[in-house]
C-alpha cells in the first residue's frame, strides 16, 4: 500500500512501539493521529512533536471510543488507517491471582480493539488506500506461561484478524497483523526469577519492529513476524 499522505490513527501511542511507529509514519508525510491515557505523558509526547495530534482514548470504555470517532471524524474526516496498538501484559499465577484482574489484558488487548474497528470500519470503508493493522505479538504463535491471559489475548487478536480479513475480501480495505517479537522496550515484569529467564531471550529494537512494519505494509505483507517472531510461529506449529 501507499505509506504517504494518509491519515492514521495509532493507540496507545504515548510510549514505546507506537511512539516509535508515529514518529517514523510522520516522517512518510503522513498526518499521524496518537492517542494516549496519562494526561502527562500525553502532554509531553505533545510538546516533542508539535506536529502529532494528540487524543485521550481508554479502549476498554465504550463511551471513550465514541468521543473520539465524533471528534476525529470532524477534525480528520480523511482517516483511513487504524492501528489497533495499546496494550498491556500481566505476570499471573493462576494459584493466586485475584479474580479481578484475570480479564484485564482480555478487556483491552482484544475486546479494544474489536470495539475500535467496529466503530472506525464504516468511515475506513469509505476512504481510498485504507487499511487496519492489529498489532499481536509472538506470543500469540507460543504461548508465554509467565503471561498466560497475555499470550490468550493475542493469539484471539490474531484469529479475530483472520476473520476480519476474510469477511472484508471485497472491500478495498486492507488487514494487517503486526506480531513483534520482544524488543528492547519489554513488556514484562514478574518475579526475580521469572525477570532472570526472560532476560535470556534477545530483544529487537523497537526502531527496528516499526522499519519491519513499514516495509512489510509497502509490500502489503499482511501477516508481519519481525526478527524472533517468525521462529515462534514454527515452533508454535509443532508442540503438544
Ligand atoms: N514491548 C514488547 O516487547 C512487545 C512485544 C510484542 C508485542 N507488543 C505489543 O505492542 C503494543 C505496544 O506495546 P509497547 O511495548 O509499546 O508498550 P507500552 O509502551 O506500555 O505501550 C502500551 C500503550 O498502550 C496503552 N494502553 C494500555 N491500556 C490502555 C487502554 N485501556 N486504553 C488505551 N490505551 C491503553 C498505554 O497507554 P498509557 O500510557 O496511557 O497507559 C500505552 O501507551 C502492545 O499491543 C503490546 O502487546 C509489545
Amino acid at each position: 500500500m501507499e505509506l504517504k499522505n494518509n491519515t492514521i490513527l495509532i493507540t496507545g501511542a504515548t510510549s514505546g512501539i507506537g511512539l516509535e511507529m508515529a514518529k517514523q509514519l510522520m516522517n512518510l508525510d503522513n498526518t499521524v493521529i496518537v492517542t494516549g491515557r496519562n494526561k502527562e505523558k500525553m502532554e509531553s509526547v505533545k510538546k516533542m512533536y508539535p506536529s502529532l495530534n494528540v487524543y485521550p482514548l481508554d479502549v476498554t470504555d465504550v463511551t471513550s471510543i465514541h468521543s473520539l470517532y465524533d471528534r476525529l471524524i470532524k477534525d480528520f474526516p480523511k482517516l483511513n488507517i487504524l492501528i489497533n496498538n495499546a496494550g498491556l501484559m500481566k505476570s499471573i499465577q493462576f494459584t493466586s491471582a485475584k479474580m479481578e484482574i484475570l480479564t484485564d489484558e482480555i478487556t483491552t488487548n482484544l475486546a479494544g480493539p474489536i470495539l475500535m474497528t467496529q466503530t472506525f470500519l464504516p468511515h475506513i470503508l469509505r476512504q481510498k488506500n485504507s487499511a487496519i493493522l492489529n498489532v499481536t505479538s509472538g506470543i500469540a504463535y507460543f504461548p508465554f506461561d509467565k503471561a498466560p491471559l497475555y499470550s490468550a489475548s493475542k493469539l484471539g487478536l490474531h484469529s479475530y484478524t483472520q476473520s476480519l480479513r476474510k469477511q472484508l475480501k471485497k472491500t478495498n480495505v486492507k488487514i494487517f497483523e503486526l506480531a513483534p517479537p520482544r524488543t528492547d522496550k519489554p513488556m514484562f515484569s514478574g518475579s526475580e526469577e521469572d525477570n532472570a529467564q526472560v532476560d535470556r531471550i534477545p530483544q529487537m529494537p523497537i526502531e527496528k519492529v516499526v522499519q519491519t512494519m513499514i516495509t512489510g505494509l509497502k509490500r502489503d505483507k499482511l501477516l508481519i513476524l519481525p526478527g524472533m517472531s517468525k521462529l515462534l510461529r514454527i515452533i508454535g506449529k509443532i508442540q503438544l
